[in-house]
């Protein structure tokens, strides 16, 4: 999913959302309700998920209305979602955010059973993923980011015991997309990396993109002095 929040990093979020769209990015995530109505007016119909917080019947009806999906973090919060709804009579698919440690947002990874049991017998909720969010990827220092990691694992096997199978799973930001395959789960959320921003220097060496004149052989494979310009990436290989 292409992060357009802040106006795609002040790229302007119109321009960024339809080129990520047309790259081939399943969705957008936004911050804010406006920002997601913005993208609405301008005739954008991916799904736009809502990654900050929205709580009132109000916006709930707003959400509705402009067919934004949005990230649920309470019980009290699903409450009001769910019984909004049921006056509007429209289903909202939803995204459960989970804390495994940035302690912003979310509900506490050792309640993410009760939470999503609760949430998958409300009505007019329909659940689409389960997600969290990484609050040090970007750190050479890897601890906190594995013990979140080992957090979120913990919460899938508690969903899995109790039956339960989320239709999607999300955890990695650029920095965590950028470092471990184990992080990517069904989809990543990537907003720096996209706008060709590195989230960190050590991260810079991860991808090297290598152009050479036309003519020129690639590598030691003597045999491709081809009449074509040569356009490589280097990626690292994961053990
Ligand atoms: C929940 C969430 N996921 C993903 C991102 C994208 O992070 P980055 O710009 O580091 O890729 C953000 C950015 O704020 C975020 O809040």
């Amino acid at each position: 999913m292409a992060v357009v929040k802040a106006d795609a990093y002040g790229h302007g979020a119109t321009m960024v959302a339809r080129t990520a769209l047309d790259a081939g990015a399943g969705g957008l995530c936004v911050a804010t309700l406006q920002e997601g109505i913005q993208l609405r007016e301008a005739e954008i119909e991916a799904p736009i998920l809502l990654l900050g917080a929205t709580n009132t019947p109000e916006q709930v009806r707003a959400i509705a209305h402009w067919q934004l999906q949005p990230t649920i973090c309470t019980p009290q919060q699903a409450l009001v979602f769910s019984e909004t709804l049921s006056g509007l009579k429209k289903t909202l698919s939803v995204h459960l955010k989970l804390d495994t440690g940035m302690s912003r947002l979310g509900m506490p990874w050792q309640e993410a059973r009760q939470f999503v049991e609760l949430v998958k017998r409300l009505p007019y909720l329909e659940m689409k993923s389960v997600y969290s969010h990484l609050a040090t990827a970007d750190s050479l220092d890897p601890t906190v980011m594995r013990l979140q990691h080992q957090r979120f694992e913990e919460a899938i096997a508690q969903l899995h015991s109790a039956g339960i199978e989320p239709p999607c799973l999300h955890l990695a930001n650029s920095a965590a997309t950028l470092t471990d395959p184990a992080l990517h789960y069904d989809l990543v959320r990537v907003g720096l990396a996209l706008y060709g921003l590195y989230p960190a220097e050590h991260l810079r060496s991860v991808i090297r993109p290598q152009a050479s004149d036309a003519g020129e052989s690639a590598g030691d494979a003597s045999e491709n002095d081809s009449p074509w310009y040569w356009c490589q990436l280097w990626l690292p290989i994961y053990r």
